[in-house]
């Protein structure tokens, strides 16, 4: 990327890239033009002109799974430096979840989240309610005031609604409302003591291991209970065959349910655990999986069954993920190597096309949270990612915006990265610098 820009420009002329743009189906080389935080049609007075040769141009890259950690835990993760790690990772909108300290589970403090997030400036923050008060799963929290004051979602995500009876409530509610329940689905009675996938490699390093059977048996629990009430439900970071044969009965039966990946689930298995020398840095719920599972994860997505990316960025102090495994925290740092990942587990691997792809980091997040943005579009806001797709680069976690340096990626070459970030018409990042 070149340019001669002018500081405070707000006039951009993006030359010949690939604009690929899920949301208008359109994959085609092209211009892009940016006049005062809008797209415009063609030139106009003004302009700094930046040489885009090389580079993919896709519209608002959006992240519907991460965590903030604020207000509560700002030694993990705050509002700034998760902002500034979606636009280094090149998003525009991201989605947080509530399980911060205290509970995101009332009006008040959704609206405080959105409003910082808005104070800080560098990506659009979706804040997503908890279902029930506390995420303690005795009473649902008041989904319908949290939905009025930008709730997009609900969800006591970190925990399952683990009551079936509760579930059935929450979905009943949000089917007169605007936004799913979004379902961190694990049966507790199975999982609890657990520390990783129940397989071969578990057996091998004498760790407890949860069957995949956890996971989905929670799945087809609330997909009956979609069909049940009619309420939408989108199921967080699916990785067992068995949640994705349960989507797929939930889809024969026209149920309103969507579900995400995790790039880490699509690019990693249960044997980073070894390799890591039992480490906790590859710990996360759910726990990565084998390559059965893995296979069939990645089929789902390119199919479309799993219509969304989303990495499930958990940040975690150093020392808390330095604990021995059972003892240390789940998650990994996912917002900096997500576009890496996919698009080395599932672009270069052949298996899925840009268009397929990157519709699942955009379009698919918007549909599954029934959110509306129109595309690359002449006067829409002009929420633009440059991806070098061949870039080459190793991860060294140290380097990265975020707090949390927690991630088993570290050291491993990814190919595919964003270049540059720009939230309506200002860059937010710029050659992996973020912008203050
Ligand atoms: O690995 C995870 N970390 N999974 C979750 O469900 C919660 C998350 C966190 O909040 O750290």
């Amino acid at each position: 990327m070149t340019s001669n820009e002018t500081v405070g420009n707000t006039r951009w002329h993006i030359k010949n890239v690939r604009i690929l743009d899920p949301f208008t189906a359109t994959d085609a080389m092209g211009d892009v033009f940016i006049v005062d935080g809008r797209f415009a049609a063609g030139p106009v007075q003004g302009m700094t002109v930046i040489e885009g040769q090389g580079l993919w141009a896709v519209p608002r890259m959006t992240d519907i799974h991460v965590h903030f950690r604020e207000p509560g835990q700002e030694h993990k993760e705050d509002l700034l430096s998760g902002s500034r790690a979606a636009a280094a990772g090149g998003f525009t909108v991201v989605a947080a979840m509530p399980n911060t300290s205290p509970v995101i589970d009332s009006a008040a403090l959704v609206a405080w989240e959105r409003n910082r997030a808005r104070e800080i400036g560098l990506v659009e923050l979706w804040p997503m309610g908890a279902v029930t008060k506390g995420s303690a799963g005795q009473e649902l929290a008041e989904l319908g005031l949290m939905e009025e004051a930008g709730a997009m979602g609900f969800s006591d995500d970190g925990k399952p609604v683990a009551n079936a009876r509760m579930m059935r409530s929450a979905l009943s509610y949000v089917s007169m409302l605007g936004h799913p329940i979004v379902q961190h689905a694990e049966d507790l009675s199975l999982s609890e003591g657990t520390v990783m996938h129940e397989g071969a490699i578990s057996h091998q390093l004498g760790l407890s291991g949860a069957p995949a059977a956890a996971e989905s048996v929670m799945v087809w629990r609330d997909v009956e209970l979609s069909i049940l009430t009619s309420g939408p439900l989108h199921v967080a970071h699916v990785t067992a065959i068995g949640s994705l044969e349960a989507l797929e009965y939930a889809a024969r039966r026209g149920a309103p349910v969507t579900a995400e990946a995790t790039p880490h689930h699509l690019l990693l298995t249960d044997s980073a655990v070894s390799d890591w020398n039992s480490s906790p840095i590859s710990k996360v719920n759910p726990p990565l999986r084998p390559t059965t599972h893995r296979a069939a994860l990645r089929q789902a997505v390119a199919s479309g069954l799993v219509s969304v990316i989303a990495s499930d960025h958990a940040p975690h102090h150093m020392d808390e993920k330095a604990a021995p495994f059972p003892q240390a925290p789940y998650g990994i740092s996912g917002l900096e190597t997500s576009v890496g990942a996919v698009f080395t587990a599932l672009l270069h691997s052949g298996l899925m096309d840009p268009l397929t792809l990157l519709a699942r980091m955009t379009v698919g997040p918007h549909r599954a949270l029934r959110a509306h943005y129109p595309g690359l579009v002449q006067g829409a806001a002009a929420d633009l990612t440059l991806i070098d797709p061949h870039a080459s680069w190793i991860v060294d976690s140290r380097a990265f915006y975020s707090q949390g340096h927690n991630t088993p990626m570290d050291g491993m070459q990814l190919k595919g990265r964003a270049v540059g970030t720009m939230l309506r018409g200002v860059w937010t990042m710029r050659e992996g610098q973020v912008l203050a």
